[in-house]
């Protein structure tokens, strides 16, 4: 585990060309958000440049079958960032990459079950607005350099429902597992702090990155990267997925220290969004 702290433009450059298989990451949202050194208010012109110039970096330390899973939200008045980010990267006269999949993580949910009782499960962040529904789910844009990347569906699906549909479809190989599809619940992580406050604005649940490395396939010989990383979600997906070539960057040291002392096992700072139902 190599925990980094600095900028990553500055950093990545010091990383080999091709040295990277998996990217799982969540850059600043440019939606203003409280981040202790970094400032999330950019024009989005400037925001997207920036943008573009660290995924130029990111394409260039990454393998040409590496994978990157880019998590982005958005906010119910700000509602085209994830649209014009992905556009910036995939499209115009020097596309960085290629969009494979695109993934929803569903934060909270409301199913209704066949008895006609209704189960709802996750938190949210509550909003009090007379024109926007709460905002329940954030993308995960999967990117490779030639759309052409193999997954692993089933190692990253679920169990049949229907267990007669094993023998029935050839295509399962007798195993009870489908491919999950792209919609992901994954509620935020159970918070047991003894801090008074948060000490991120804005973390993923591990089980997202745990996710992606599933995915991806390659298991504890994958070489990672995650040049956000805040206070150190996917260090900590990566380990418990068995991962050692892990490489971190982050600009903030308060958050930066977070992260080594939860690696460490010191702190299990995890928690769902303040004011979640
Ligand atoms: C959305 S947060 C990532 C949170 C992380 N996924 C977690 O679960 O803890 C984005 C992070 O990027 C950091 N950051 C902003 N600009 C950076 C840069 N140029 N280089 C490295 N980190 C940066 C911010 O300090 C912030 O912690």
């Amino acid at each position: 585990m190599n925990l980094i702290g600095g900028d990553c433009l500055e950093v990545m450059p010091r990383l080999a060309a091709g040295s990277v298989d998996l990217v799982v990451t969540s850059p600043p949202y440019n939606l203003g958000i409280g981040y202790n050194t970094f400032k999330d208010t950019a024009p989005r012109d400037e925001f997207l440049a920036w943008c573009r110039e660290w995924a130029a970096e990111l394409r260039r330390v990454m393998a040409d079958d590496a994978s990157f899973f880019l998590n982005i939200g958005a906010a119910p008045a700000n509602p085209l960032l994830p649209h014009q980010l992905i556009l910036s990267l995939t499209e115009g006269t020097e596309p960085l990459f290629v969009l494979q999949n695109t993934f929803h993580w569903i934060k909270s949910i409301t199913v209704a079950t066949r008895a006609g009782e209704s189960i709802s499960a996750g938190h949210f962040k509550p909003i009090n607005s007379k024109r926007f529904v709460n905002d329940c789910h954030e993308y995960v844009f999967h990117l490779t350099k030639g759309g052409d990347i193999p997954l692993d569906r089933r190692g990253a699906g679920v169990p049949y429902q229907d267990k007669s549909n094993i023998a029935r479809w050839g295509h399962t190989g007798g195993e009870d597992q489908r491919c999950r599809g792209n919609t992901w619940f994954i509620p935020y992580d159970t918070i047991k702090s003894r801090a008074k406050d948060r000490p991120h604005p804005a973390t993923f649940p591990m089980g997202l990155v745990e996710q992606c490395i599933r995915l991806h396939g390659k298991g504890a010989a994958t070489r990672m990267l995650d040049p956000f990383l805040g206070i150190g979600t996917s260090a900590l997906a990566a380990h418990r997925q068995g991962i050692e070539a892990f490489t971190g960057i982050e600009l903030d040291a308060d958050y930066l220290q977070f992260a080594h002392e939860r690696l460490n096992g010191g702190r299990d700072f995890l928690f769902p969004p303040a004011n979640s139902p």
